[in-house]
C-alpha cells in the first residue's frame, strides 16, 4: 500500500519539477500496481478498474514484453519505498530492432516509451517533463538495464501532439492513415461495378506467422532496409516485425472481446492474404472508450513490390479485396471503421478502387508516431528514416 498523499494536498508542499530532490526509478511491483490505478482514470476505457488491472497483467505476461517492460517512477529520492509518491510514471519496452547503415545491417534494441502519466492534481509543475528528461539521460548512458543494451533510438506515440515531445528528442514521424467503413454482408456480397476482385482467404494466428512473419519474409525486409541504406545520407531503423507484436495485439483484443462480447468465441480470424499475387495483411479489433471509438486496425501489409502494369494491377486489386474482407470482419465485431497507416502509393490505389473519395487523413494529435535517435552521437548519420512504421509497432 503506497502512503496517502496527505502532505501533497497543499500544493505548496509539492517540490518543483527541477528539485534535485527528484529522481526516476524503476517501480517495484507493488507501485507498478499503485501507478496503473492511477492512471486507470484516463486509459480503462469501457472496463471496470479491475479488470483494467488485470487486463495489464495479462499484457505485461506476454512475450512481447514479459522480459523488457520497465515501469519508471518520478518520486522524491528521501522517501523510502513503499511510503513513497508516484509524481509521474511511464513504461518502457524493449524492442528488437534493425538498423541499417552504408548497406550493413544490425540486429540491436530499442525501447518504445508509452503510459506517461501524471495525476491531474499534480499536474503543470513539470513533473513529466522532468521524468522525461531522466529517461533520456538513462537511454543516452545505456542505463536502461543491469546489463547495459547498447541503444540508438526509441519510439513513442503520442496522443497530445507534435511539440510535448520533440522538446526531448522525441521527433514527429509521419502518422497518416486511411480509415474506411464497415459493409454487410450482403453489401460484401455485390460486386463493384467495372472492378473484378479475387478471392481472399482468412487468416488465423499460424497464417500471419506463415505468410508475415515467416524468417523468408522477414529476412526480405532486412535485406530492403540493407539496399535502402546504401548510398543514403539517412541510416534506415525499423522496430522487427516479429510475431511476438501481433500476439500482443491479439491478447489484447481477446482480454476485451472475453469482457465485453461474454459467450462469444473470441475473434479468430487474424487477417486476410491473397495468395496469387502474395499480398497479406494482419489485424486487430481496438474496442474504445465508447463503441464509436471501436476500430479494426491493420497492423501491417507484406506483398512483393510488382515489376510490371499487369501486376500492379493484381496487386491493387488483391488490395482491395483484402481491404473489403476487413470492413466485413469489423462489421461482424461491432466495430465502427477500419484504419491502417501510412498507406503505400499501392495500397491508396486499392483504396480508390473502392472509394475514389476517401482521403488520406494526416494526424496531428492522436497516435503521432515519434523516434528519438542519438545515432549521430555514435557515428551514424544525422539523419534517419523509420521504415515500416505501421500500426504493429504500437503499444
Ligand atoms: C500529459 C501529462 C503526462 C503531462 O503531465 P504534467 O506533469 O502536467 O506535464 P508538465 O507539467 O511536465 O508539462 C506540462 C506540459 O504538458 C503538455 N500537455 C499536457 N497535456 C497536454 C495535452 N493534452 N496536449 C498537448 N500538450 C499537453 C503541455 O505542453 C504543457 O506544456 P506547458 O507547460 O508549456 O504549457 C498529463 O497531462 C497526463 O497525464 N495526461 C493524461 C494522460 C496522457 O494524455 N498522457 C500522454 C499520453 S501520450
Amino acid at each position: 500500500m503506497i502512503a496517502a498523499d496527505t502532505s501533497y494536498t497543499d500544493n505548496a508542499a509539492l517540490l518543483p519539477g527541477d528539485s534535485p530532490e527528484l529522481t526516476l526509478l524503476a517501480a517495484s511491483p507493488k507501485e507498478r500496481v499503485e501507478s496503473i490505478k492511477l492512471n486507470s482514470t484516463a486509459w480503462k476505457g469501457p472496463l471496470d478498474p479491475d479488470s483494467y488491472l488485470a487486463r495489464e497483467d495479462h499484457l505485461y505476461r506476454q512475450p512481447l514484453t514479459r522480459d523488457g517492460l520497465i515501469c519508471w517512477l518520478l518520486v522524491d529520492r528521501r522517501e523510502p519505498e513503499g511510503q513513497r509518491t508516484i509524481l509521474s510514471s511511464c513504461e518502457t519496452y524493449k524492442k528488437k530492432a534493425w538498423l541499417a547503415h552504408d548497406g550493413e545491417l544490425s540486429d540491436t534494441i530499442a525501447y518504445g516509451v508509452g503510459s506517461v502519466y501524471c495525476r491531474p492534481e499534480f499536474r503543470g509543475q513539470g513533473y513529466a517533463k522532468r521524468m522525461l528528461q531522466e529517461l533520456t539521460i538513462k537511454m543516452d548512458e545505456w542505463q536502461m538495464e543491469k546489463a547495459a543494451n547498447r541503444t540508438l533510438f526509441s519510439v513513442l506515440f503520442s496522443d497530445i501532439g507534435k511539440n510535448f515531445y520533440a522538446q526531448f528528442g522525441w521527433k514527429p514521424f509521419p502518422s497518416s492513415h486511411f480509415e474506411l467503413p464497415l459493409i454487410s454482408k450482403d453489401d460484401y456480397n455485390q460486386q463493384i461495378p467495372g472492378v473484378s476482385l479475387p478471392n481472399t482467404r482468412d487468416l488465423a494466428a499460424a497464417d500471419v506467422q506463415s505468410y508475415i512473419c515467416s524468417d523468408t519474409v522477414l529476412q526480405k525486409e532486412r535485406d530492403l532496409l540493407r539496399t535502402a541504406s546504401q548510398n543514403s545520407p539517412s541510416t534506415k531503423i525499423a522496430i522487427a516485425p516479429s510475431f511476438d507484436h501481433y500476439s500482443w495485439h491479439w491478447a489484447r483484443e481477446e482480454f476485451y472481446a472475453g469482457k465485453l462480447c461474454p459467450g462469444r468465441t473470441p475473434p479468430v480470424i487474424k487477417g486476410a492474404g491473397e495468395d496469387a499475387s502474395g499480398v497479406y495483411c494482419a489485424w486487430n479489433r481496438n474496442f474504445g472508450e465508447t463503441p464509436e471509438e471501436n476500430t479494426l486496425y491493420i497492423l501491417r501489409w507484406v506483398y512483393d513490390d510488382p515489376t510490371t502494369a499487369e501486376e500492379t494491377k493484381a496487386t491493387v486489386n488483391a488490395m482491395a479485396a483484402i481491404l473489403r474482407r476487413a470492413q466485413l470482419e469489423a462489421h461482424e465485431w461491432n466495430m465502427s471503421t477500419i484504419q491502417f497507416w501510412n498507406p503505400t502509393p499501392l495500397l491508396e490505389k486499392a483504396v480508390a478502387l473502392l472509394d475514389p473519395s476517401a482521403k488520406v487523413v494526416h494526424r496531428e494529435k492522436t497516435s503521432i508516431a515519434c523516434l528519438r535517435w542519438t545515432g549521430a552521437d555514435h557515428g551514424l548519420t544525422k539523419d534517419v528514416e523509420w521504415l515500416l512504421n505501421e500500426k504493429y509497432a504500437w503499444c
